[in-house]
């Protein structure tokens, strides 16, 4: 008999161990550290819930929405940045660290999601934007006020290399030069980004002063831990050395294409990560890591020679790959999970497209949603999610160069249209501007927001929402899942991408079928000393049998199909 193996069946199995599930304390019964099975949950606030209906989502707006993450099974979320800023970053651009920007509301506000976030066991996290800050920050303003001044060396600043020349060749990752002359000292200041975020002088000890006083304040405050933003261009180098440029091409900016040898990773970066580390294990609390690598190594010295730097370093080389390919993840998965640290698998982010775009085919998207949450959400590892993925939303880019919000999409157009797109506001029901405001929110609702909706979705059994939600139930209660080691099965297969985790003699089986053809899988069980001839199954993305002969498991176009071995 062919049976739908949903949410609710799941629900059923999962019941007696969800006990387990709850994580108050700072280790678990094992020793974990909180985090390892934590599922972390990336909001935007500007764009997840509007509580007073001036159109930009607020603090109140999450705390009201943490019952649905309970429900959905988020243990921390990480609030991309909320301080007082000028907003030329949308909050990238900090010039307070001390506040609640007031669009999002006030520092009581953040006290009350702290608390009503622990009342529920979810964790709270915040950005911590170390590297640069806006040019509105008081610091920033007395560094520019004279070259004597006491904070002068706080920032980055240069003579030109002749007159109206800068320092040196580095390009700014929004375009153009990345030094900006300052007319009253005659100077010119380094940015790595925007030129309204200049960069911050880590070598002087001050800066880490200043820097770890801000981390402990909110620490105290009850925080769980940071994400920190752009951690790899923290540092310079020290004699400016001009980037090496590769060939003639030119980048979506009109700048020639550089090797940022001298401009990023930097090996000075490492010595502040330890230091913030120790500030951050004082409190129990988690240190996530924007760590853009281009290899494994680098990806590797992120955890620290000791374990003792970043504890989740994001790895984004997997959302570089940007085709469903079985040997591609296979490779990718390979090289994370042997690189010795606990691997951090994220999907999309404010700076990503989404997954819906990425891979949908424009035929079997839902499908392929549920393919690509079910890879991350069941690798061995800790998963960053990112607001409205588990609806589905998709990217909803600006169609005119006046309606750009992103900086970056502002000086790109129309070859960078900027991320407007995957920061829309979150979909909670099918009224007006998808429930997230009674008024035209700051950025426009995507426009399938009618059946791609958390009321709306909620109620359909087999909605992306409920597979998302039957995901993240058997993850927070199947030991194998959480902790198993991961062995790949079929390394051949093209289509299919298949591997087993495998934990105290529990074993559970992961089939994904990247492809657009029913696939008959023979999984080469056995050989990978795993000799189990029938599985039971505990989630699939389609209609399956409740349980299944390994020696062939049929699995529908762009399905997932998740089983214990018996
Ligand atoms: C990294 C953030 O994720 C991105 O959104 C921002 O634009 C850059 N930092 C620069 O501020």
């Amino acid at each position: 008999m062919r049976v739908r193996v949903w949410s609710g069946t799941v629900l059923l199995w999962l019941g007696m161990a969800a006990g387990a599930w709850a994580q108050k304390s700072t280790v678990d019964e094992e020793g974990h550290p909180w985090w390892k099975h934590a599922v972390f949950y990336e909001i935007y606030p500007r764009s997840f819930a509007d509580s007073n209906n001036d159109g930009v989502g607020d603090l109140p707006g999450i705390t009201s929405r943490l019952d649905y993450l309970k429900w959905l099974g988020v243990d921390a979320i990480w609030i991309a940045p909320m301080y007082p800023s000028p907003e030329v970053d949308w909050g990238y651009d900090i010039s307070d660290y001390y506040g609640v920007n007031p669009d999002y509301g006030m520092l009581k506000d953040m006290d009350a999601l702290v608390a009503a976030g622990k009342e529920r066991n979810i964790r709270v996290l915040l950005d911590l934007v170390l590297t640069y800050t806006s040019d509105q920050n008081k610091w920033f303003q007395e560094s520019r006020s004279s070259r004597t001044n006491l904070k002068r060396d706080w920032y980055i600043w240069r003579d030109g290399k002749g007159p109206r020349q800068p320092p040196n060749n580095w390009t700014s990752n929004f375009g153009g030069s990345a030094w900006k002359y300052d007319a009253p000292t005659s100077q010119w200041y380094y940015h790595y980004f925007y030129p309204p975020q200049p960069n911050l002088n880590w070598r002087n000890p001050a800066v880490e002063k200043a820097m770890f006083d801000v981390t402990r304040w909110w620490l105290k405050r009850g925080v769980a831990g940071f994400r920190l933003d752009a951690v790899d261009v923290m540092f310079v180098d020290a004699q400016f050395r001009d980037n090496p440029v590769v060939g003639n091409d030119k980048n979506a900016f009109g700048d020639p294409v550089e090797r940022e040898i001298y401009d990023k990773n930097q090996p000075e970066l490492h010595g502040v990560l330890r230091r913030l580390r120790a500030v951050a294990d004082e409190f129990n609390a988690v240190l996530i890591g924007e760590t853009w690598t281009n290899d494994i190594a680098q990806l590797k010295a992120y955890y620290g020679e000791k374990g003792n730097e970043v504890n989740m370093p994001m790895d984004f080389m997997f959302t570089t790959v940007n085709k469903l390919s079985a040997a591609e993840f296979r490779k990718q998965i390979a090289w994370v999970d042997g690189s010795g640290g606990w691997p951090v698998y994220v999907m999309s982010n404010h700076d990503i497209r989404r997954v819906y775009d990425r891979y949908g085919d424009g035929k079997h998207n839902d499908q392929i949603a549920k393919l690509m949450a079910a890879l991350y959400l069941t690798l061995r590892g800790t998963a960053v999610m990112y607001y409205g993925e588990e609806i589905g939303m998709r990217n909803n880019d600006p169609k005119r160069p006046e309606d750009v919000k992103d900086s970056m999409g502002r000086l790109g157009w129309p070859k960078e249209k900027g991320r407007d797109g995957e920061r829309t506001p979150m979909q909670w029901n099918a009224s007006a501007n998808a429930g997230f405001s009674d008024v035209e929110p700051w950025l426009p609702v995507e426009e399938h927001y009618k059946s791609y909706n958390v009321r709306n979705e909620k109620s359909e059994a087999d909605s992306i929402l409920n597979y998302y939600h039957s995901l993240l139930t058997l993850r927070h209660t199947n030991k194998a899942l959480l902790e198993g080691k991961y062995i790949p099965l079929n390394e051949d297969d093209a289509n299919v991408l298949s591997y087993v985790r495998s934990y105290k003699g529990q074993n559970v089986i992961v089939v994904l079928n990247m492809s657009a053809a029913v696939r008959k899988v023979k999984l080469n069980l056995a050989e990978k000393g795993v000799p189990a001839k029938r599985a039971r199954t505990l989630l699939a993305s389609f209609a399956t049998p409740g349980e299944v002969q390994t020696s062939e498991i049929s699995v529908e176009p762009f399905g997932a199909w998740v089983g214990e071995a018996e």
